[in-house]
């Protein structure tokens, strides 16, 4: 998983026109269930956590995440914008071959490619490892101060890494692989002691992720 710096001023302005918007509205009004009021996000991201799940099963989605995908919320409306607007800027291209994990074959390439979730204060997704959506992930994360991260573990080495946020908008790319690839396996989760959203696609390609990062880097 790597970071790389967002250069690109449109979409930079993409980027913080969505979140704006998005924090004009009365966040008070989202449901976030939380499953364990005894345990903090610490506790959900931690490396005794990780061994104990990986000694039972692979963990595909953390079912029960402290956030909420804003695309089932009265917010709804927002993230279908930021979808157009991302799909304009990319003029289509890696764009088009985007497969998001929610997407059927039979839905439109333009209607559902960004994932957009807002995490609370203390909000957290536990350790999981996407492998039923395989791809070249994209993750672009917000929040005011940076008091938050991003964890996983190396799948060849096993170190435990952790990707601290900086303020504002951070980028990372990063290849999850699927259930047989066993020495691609990445095992992640993430936490956050104040409010973060996330937008992230999942490339089927190399090609379409480099082109997608090239234009991340280019002013
Ligand atoms: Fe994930």
């Amino acid at each position: 998983m790597n970071s790389i710096p967002i250069i690109n001023e449109h979409l930079a302005q993409i980027l913080n026109d969505f979140k704006d918007e998005l924090l004009s509205n009365d966040l008070s009004k989202l449901k976030f269930k939380q499953r364990d009021v005894t345990k903090d996000y610490h506790y959900f991201c931690s490396t005794e956590l990780l061994n104990e799940l990986k000694g039972k099963r692979i963990v595909v989605q953390d079912r029960n995440p402290l956030c909420i995908d804003i695309k089932y919320t009265y917010l709804n409306e927002l993230y279908l914008k930021l979808d157009t607007n991302l799909a304009k800027w990319d003029n289509q291209q890696g764009y088009i071959v985007a497969k998001p994990r929610t997407a059927s074959l039979k839905e439109k390439m333009f209607q559902q490619n960004a994932l957009a979730s807002i995490y609370p204060p203390n909000g957290y997704m536990s350790w999981h490892t996407n492998t039923d959506a395989p791809g070249y992930n994209v993750l672009l994360t917000w929040s005011e101060k940076g008091n938050g991260f991003f964890r996983y573990q190396d799948p060849i080495t096993k170190e435990i890494v952790t990707m601290q946020d900086k303020p504002g908008w951070n980028c990372k790319v990063g290849y999850f692989g699927k259930y047989t690839e066993t020495d691609k396996l990445f095992w992640h989760c993430c936490g956050t002691a104040e409010l973060r959203i996330t937008v992230a696609w999942i490339f089927p390609t190399l090609e379409a992720s480099l082109s997608f990062q090239n234009k991340i880097r280019q002013p």
